[in-house]
This record gives C-alpha cells, sequence and structure tokens, in this order.
C-alpha cells in the first residue's frame, strides 16, 4: 500500500517478546533514516511508551557497537491497553504532538495487529519489521532472533545429550513456541534427537512411548526428547509425567530452557537479516509505503499486508518433521 506523505521525523519502537538482532534493526533504522536527513526518535517499552511520551532523540551514536547485543535498547512490553480504541488515539497524538511522521514497528503479529490500526485509523504511515524468536510470521523466510535462539537451544541439547548418554537417561526437553513448532522442529533435527511434540501436531503419547521402547530395543543409550512449549499434551513436565506412567522403569529427567533463548549476542545471519529489513523499511517509508510488514523471502525483500502477515501463519516444514524421526532411528 502506498501513501504519499512528505515524512520527516520518524518513530521507532520494539514490541512484543524481544529476540537476539532487534538492535540490529533499531540500528539500521536510525542510520539509514540518518543517511536521509530525517530525524529519528527511539520510543521506549513499545507501545506503552507511545502512551506515556517515552521518546528519546536518536543521534547515529546512539546506536553504536549496539549490532552485537541481544535484547533491545529501547526496551520491549505488552501493553494490553493498546486494543482500546481511545488508547490508540492517545497513542496517535502523542507522535503528533512530537512531530513524529512515521513509524517502524519491530516486534511479532501481536505488535503488526496494533500497527496496523494505527495506520487504518489514522492513515498513519506505518512498517514493521518481523522480530520475534518464533519464525512464525507469514511474509518473511525467517524473522529477526530465530536463528540465534535455535543456535542456543542447539547448544543446550548437545550438552545435554551428554550427561543423558553417561547416564543412559531420557531427557524431555521443553523449547519455545507458544504456537509454532519452528525452534523445536529445527533443534531436533540439529541434535538428533528421537522424538519432537510440535504445536502442530497433536501429541500421541502411545506412539511415543513405542518409539521409546524401540530406542531402547536397539540399545540406545540416550534419548532426547523436544517438546515446543504449546504442543497439546501438557508441555515438558505433563508428557514426562504421561510417560513415566507407562513406562515406570525409565529414568528421565526434564529441563525447560525458556528465556535462555531469547537472549545473547545475534548470530552473524540474525544481524545481517535485521540490518537489510531494518535498512528497507526505512526506504519503503521514505518511497510512501505503508500499513506493510517487509521480509525477505527467497533472497528478495518483499512486502506483506498487515491484515496478511496478522491473520497468514508460516507453516512448519511437515517433510523435516518426517525425517526427523527417520534419522534418529
Ligand atoms: P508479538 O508482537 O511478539 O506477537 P504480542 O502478541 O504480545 O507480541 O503483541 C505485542 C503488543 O502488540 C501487545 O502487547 C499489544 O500492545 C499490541 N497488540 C497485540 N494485539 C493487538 C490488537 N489486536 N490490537 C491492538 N494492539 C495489539
Ligand atoms: O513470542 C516469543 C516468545 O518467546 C514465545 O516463544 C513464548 O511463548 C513467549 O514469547 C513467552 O513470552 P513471555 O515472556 O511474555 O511469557
Amino acid at each position: 500500500m502506498r501513501t504519499r506523505k512528505n515524512i520527516r521525523r520518524i518513530g521507532v519502537l520494539t514490541s512484543g517478546g524481544d529476540s537476539p538482532g532487534m538492535n540490529a534493526a533499531i540500528r539500521a533504522v536510525v542510520r539509514t533514516a540518518i543517511y536521509n536527513n530525517l530525524e529519528v526518535v527511539g520510543i521506549m517499552r513499545g507501545y506503552s511508551g507511545l502512551l506515556s511520551k517515552q521518546f528519546m532523540s536518536m543521534q547515529s551514536h546512539s546506536v553504536s557497537k549496539i549490532i552485537s547485543q541481544g535484547g533491545t535498547m529501547l526496551k520491549s512490553s505488552r501493553c494490553p491497553e493498546f486494543k482500546n480504541p481511545e488508547v490508540r488515539k492517545v497513542a496517535y497524538e502523542n507522535l503528533q504532538e512530537s512531530c513524529i511522521d512515521a513509524l517502524v514497528v519491530i516486534g511479532g503479529d501481536g505488535s503488526f495487529r496494533g500497527a496496523n490500526l494505527l495506520f487504518k485509523e489514522f492513515g498513519l504511515p506505518v512498517v514493521g519489521v518481523p522480530g520475534t524468536i518464533d519464525n512464525d510470521i507469514y511474509g518473511t523466510d525467517f524473522t529477526i532472533g530465530f536463528d540465534t535462539a535455535i543456535n542456543t537451544a542447539v547448544s543446550a541439547v548437545d550438552k545435554l545429550r551428554d550427561t543423558a548418554d553417561s547416564h543412559n537417561l531420557i531427557f524431555f526437553v521443553e523449547v519455545m513456541g507458544r504456537d509454532a513448532g519452528f525452534i523445536a522442529l529445527n533443534t531436533s533435527i540439529a541434535t538428533g534427537a528421537e522424538a519432537t511434540l510440535v504445536p502442530e501436531i497433536h501429541t500421541d503419547i502411545d506412539k511415543l512411548c513405542s518409539y521409546m521402547e524401540l530406542d531402547r530395543r536397539k540399545n540406545k543409550t540416550s534419548s532426547i526428547i523436544i517438546v515446543a512449549e504449546g504442543e497439546d499434551g501438557g508441555g515438558a513436565i505433563g508428557v514426562a509425567q504421561k510417560v513415566k506412567e507407562r513406562l515406570p522403569n525409565y529414568e528421565a529427567r526434564v529441563t525447560t530452557l525458556g528465556h535462555i533463548q531469547r537472549g545473547g549476542s545475534p548470530s552473524c545471519n540474525d544481524r545481517v537479516l535485521a540490518s537489510l529489513l531494518g535498512h528497507e523499511a526505512v526506504n519503503a517509508l521514505i518511497s510512501g509505503r505503508s500499513g506493510v510488514m517487509i521480509g525477505q523471502m527467497q533472497n528478495q525483500v518483499v512486502f506483506t499486508p498487515f491484515d496478511e502477515a496478522c491473520t497468514r501463519h508460516n507453516e512448519i516444514n511437515k517433510k523435516l518433521y518426517e525425517i526427523s524421526r527417520i534419522l534418529s532411528l
């Protein structure tokens, strides 16, 4: 979608769950805007800062050396009250008062829902940049932070494998992903896990137990079961409990990787993706694009209307799911 507005000052915010590489995206937005003689205002704590006018003028040096840092220098938040139209009106008035005439929103699909409403209700030029470890956003092959998160998970599971092997243990390892199994599936393939449970596929405890019995007959010295937090068997703790009831002689342990997956220095891939998308988001606003999320698909920069980016989801690769079990046999 294209709107024609003379843009002089851009606001940038990070919203929802943070992800490694958000800082690299902020840096790219700030430096590209300055390169194009635009002013940039950093909005703290996502939509919460928009409401409380936590604005700070950003210069080139404001983003020095943040490219290697995890988290987000602008901080992030969940701001449920932003679903209220009256509250969004206050946000828009705050932007107007500070002469911020366009916005870059770095976050997940929830953040884009809010951004879409600002675009539709007030005609505010807004471009979204996909930053979430979950990789579930339609309109981009990868989201910023996913690569770092899976590498963190892989390194943790490799360590768990060492101790599992030494003690002939079964480990149920819970990884993030409330609605999507990308982190679980990639971690599973990369660590040779024996089974993978994801939100997209019903958890069949009997089938899982039969896998474990087969693995035991083959004298496997350890088993790793990767459990996405949103699968329907009750998470790693719930699934481990159910398996224990059926296979009481199997010794199992549960590890939840949790927010470790959201932190840490971003990988090279995440830094590059964030730099590209942050840069192109500003170019898009300058050229009059709005109401869209910017992404990269098959090495091309693509724009997806918020309406689509918020309602559709990337699908996990079912083929990869099938081969993950075959390769661990
Ligand atoms: P993410 O952006 O990572 O998906 P959330 O779903 O928590 O994270 O969304 C981040 C924020 O976006 C929410 O706290 C809220 O401020 C805003 N948001 C989410 N959904 C909506 C909506 N339907 N309408 C307006 N704002 C929304
Ligand atoms: O959306 C990113 C994410 O890390 C999800 O994988 C996870 O379910 C959620 O955020 C956790 O968020 P919170 O820290 O708010 O519980």
